[in-house]
């Protein structure tokens, strides 16, 4: 692990993700992230809708930089094609608890549980 970095998750929230269990999700990853003393080293809230609720609940995860969250920045809604943004499709808690231990913990993206933005509806 490497102590500088920090990361940004977030689960999206719109009404279909929510009625595919995207709130187990969110709470598998408070959970996980309490459970590991992860908290100062990952901030986990709700993101809005991606455009991708056919492959949700959906998962992104941004290594944080420091920049201060700008509520009106589209980052919430949209991927952004950042360094080190991540994106995770069809999200269950069990997934969620691997990707907290994995990437969040042990600086490894899990690459089979990436979603694919191009994937049509
Ligand atoms: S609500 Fe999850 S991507 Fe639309």
């Amino acid at each position: 692990m490497n102590p500088m970095k920090r990361y940004r998750l977030s689960v999206c929230k719109g009404m279909d993700c929510k009625g595919n269990g995207s709130d187990a999700v969110f709470a598998a990853a408070k959970e996980e992230l309490a459970q590991r003393a992860l908290v100062p080293r990952c901030e986990a809230y709700r993101g809005g809708c991606y455009g991708f609720c056919h492959m949700g609940p959906n998962v992104v995860i941004r290594e944080d930089t420091g920049r201060k969250r700008d509520p009106l920045s589209p980052e919430d809604f949209q991927l952004m094609g950042w360094p080190g943004e991540v994106y995770y499709s069809r999200m269950t808690p069990e997934k969620m608890r691997r990707v907290v231990t994995e990437h969040i913990a042990e600086d490894k993206p899990i690459r089979e549980l990436f979603g694919n933005p191009d994937e049509d509806p």
